[in-house]
């Protein structure tokens, strides 16, 4: 429950939300509504909705699920056109995140039961479609008392925050982080954790029109300087900037060389992300002067290299830091599985300042959108 005050007509009110669970009544899996992909290309072009029969009785490893909500994410994106490292056999259904409920259980399956909430455990899993069919052993479960939000946002940009703030180097209290598109939903869950360790962070954003509004919207997670990409050509700005011994970037090109003027000696730059798809250009002066570490960061293949209970731990961890209040949720805007193109065109939009979710059904749709409100409000 989440309880908030706030004035209507002068009066001050408060108004209590329910953030538990959708429990769903036993609900059948007679087909599934998908979006899909024939072929690689143009999302707005390549992607279309189609509903398809599942097979009505289970295999003995087999659950079927309900989906609820699924983010639509830049890796998504890049699926679609053929551009990301995971190219799934086409047709593919699209989405590599969200949560799921269970509604039917093989006689076989150990690992979860009917009424779960269930995530990927596998890249490409398909999950911008209402119901599926699958291996248990393709699912992982996650407490189901989490916001749907933030159980349909916890697989991958949280989880990713997480790992580059502690695999990389050993930060101590006040050290100082770098990022670029520090308002995606990474840069978001990065300022969250950082500040809950006491880690300064400077986050930079692309210079935007609302610009106060984005600079505002950081600082109330926790961020301790924001700047934006123009403040680089401003060299007084940056010189008041102390030095970073981690630096996380998810833009590459100029942004890159812009970073490196952050960075203090034999600090580290991860690179987890190209969304300006240029490629990085790295100052030949900041690499031979400052000893520079420079590296890389996927989260799929830290997945593929650690064991399912390494990986449970970790999720653990996150939704632990989101029951604690230490992470909320990135911002949102919910929309219906059958608009899927004007979410995935929004997607691609650039300045939108929220991440774009699908919910699979009117009902989780309602639930989303109070979600939306008390946070809002809270
Ligand atoms: N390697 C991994 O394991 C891993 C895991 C998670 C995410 N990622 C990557 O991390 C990045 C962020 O993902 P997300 O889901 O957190 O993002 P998101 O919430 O969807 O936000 C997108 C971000 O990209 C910025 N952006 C969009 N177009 C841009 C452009 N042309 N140049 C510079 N910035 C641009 C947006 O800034 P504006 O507001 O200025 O548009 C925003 O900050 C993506 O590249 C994603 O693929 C990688």
């Amino acid at each position: 429950m989440l309880r908030s005050t706030f004035r209507l007509a002068g009066k001050k009110c408060s108004q209590t939300f329910d953030l538990s669970p959708l429990r769903h009544a036993a609900s059948t899996w007679t087909s599934t509504t998908a979006i899909k992909f024939k072929e690689y290309g143009d999302p707005a072009k390549v992607l279309y909705q189609t509903t398809e029969p599942l097979p009505a009785t289970l295999d003995p490893g087999n659950v079927a699920l309900r989906f609820l909500a699924s983010p639509v994410n830049p890796n998504d994106i890049n699926m679609v056109q053929g551009i990301y490292i995971v190219k799934p056999p086409l047709p593919a259904v699209c989405g590599n995140e969200g949560v799921a409920e269970v509604i039917g259980v093989g006689s076989a399956v150990k690992n979860v039961k009917i009424g779960d909430w269930v995530i990927p455990s596998i890249n490409a899993f398909g999950t911008w479609q209402t119901h599926a069919v699958a291996p248990a052993t393709d699912i992982l479960k996650i407490e189901a008392d989490l916001p749907l939000i933030q159980a349909a946002t916890v697989a991958i940009n949280p989880c990713s925050a997480f790992r580059m703030l502690y695999d990389y180097t050993s930060l101590e209290e006040g050290d100082v982080i770098v990022q670029n598109g520090a308002n995606s939903a990474v840069g978001q869950a990065v300022i969250q954790i950082a500040a809950h360790n006491k880690w300064r962070t400077i986050n930079i954003i692309r210079d935007r029109p609302n610009k106060a509004e984005t600079v505002k919207q950081l600082a109330d997670l926790g961020a301790t300087h924001v700047i934006t990409d123009a403040d680089f050509k401003n060299r007084d700005v940056i010189k008041q900037l102390p030095l970073a011994h981690l630096g996380l970037n998810c833009v590459g090109g100029k942004a890159v060389s812009d970073m490196t003027k952050l960075l203090q000696d034999r600090a580290t730059l991860v690179t987890y992300g190209g969304m300006s798809m240029q490629p990085m250009i790295i100052p030949t002066g900041a690499m031979i002067f400052k000893d520079l570490i420079f590296c890389g960061f996927w989260l799929g293949k830290w997945n593929m290299e650690n064991s399912t209970e390494e990986r449970i731990e970790m999720l653990n961890n996150v939704v632990r830091l989101m029951k604690e209040k230490v992470l909320r949720p990135p911002t949102i805007e919910p929309v219906l599985l059958k608009d899927f193109q004007t979410a995935v065109k929004r997607a691609q939009e650039g300045f939108t300042g929220a991440k774009q979710v699908l919910a699979l059904d009117e009902e989780s749709l309602a639930k989303i959108q109070e979600e939306v409100r008390a946070y809002a409000q809270a």
